[in-house]
């Protein structure tokens, strides 16, 4: 059976054998994407947490038939920079196995919270199990990254107030439209992941 997603922004198509294959072994066994850890695989650590569609869910409890035309990211796609430094800067990495999840669910809450209290973090947190850091180094690297989030949108906005100020304020008639001209934020081309890679015996497993 053949499943179409969208994996990390790219087309990718997935050959599974068995109806109820989990989303997680299909990213690890089928598209070498191992950053997505295996833990438990009862739903239970969160080490697996990948967005479907936008919303974390545990890539163990959910069957790759069904993410038929979806679109899934994991720690790869769904992580913004920010975030992960704040990770390395605070301390909140230490064995690392549970920190692929805790990324993408700290990623989730920032892009719904600028700036969540402990209680929203600890709530957010609340399934992702980590029994190295006594969570409060991450915890820390949480209101790290919304700081850094914030400051970096403030700047860009910033940016974008300067960037055209003749645009902006006597539009010439023959004048190429700004957005013709500027440096694109389209996002990069698509690009298309097929097939059945298994990790290589030297990749991080
Ligand atoms: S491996 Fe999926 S929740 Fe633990
Ligand atoms: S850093 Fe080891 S389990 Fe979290």
């Amino acid at each position: 059976m053949r499943v179409t997603m969208r994996v990390d922004g790219a087309d990718t198509a997935a050959d599974i054998d068995r109806p109820g294959e989990s989303l997680l072994a299909t990213l690890r066994d089928r598209l070498a994407l191992t950053g997505t850890k295996n833990a438990c695989e009862q739903g239970e650590c969160g080490s697996c947490t990948v967005l479907l569609d936008g919303d974390p869910v545990c890539a163990c409890l959910v069957a790759t038939a069904q993410c038929e035309g979806r679109e899934v990211r994991t720690v790869v796609g769904a992580v913004p920079r920010a975030v992960r430094d704040a990770f390395l800067t605070c301390g909140a990495v230490q064995c690392g196995f549970c920190t692929p999840g805790l990324l993408v669910t700290v990623a989730d809450l920032l892009e719904r919270e600028a700036d969540p209290s402990d209680l929203r973090i600890r709530e957010a947190l609340a399934g992702n199990l980590c029994r190295c850091t006594g969570y409060e180094k991450i915890i820390e690297a949480v209101h790290v990254a919304a700081a850094a989030s914030v400051s970096g949108a403030e700047e860009a906005r910033a940016t974008d107030a300067t960037a055209w100020p003749e645009a902006a304020t006597t539009p010439a008639v023959d004048a190429p439209a700004p957005d013709s001209v500027a440096p694109s934020a389209a996002a990069p081309p698509a690009t298309e992941r097929t097939g059945d890679a298994r990790p290589s015996a030297g990749e991080p497993q």
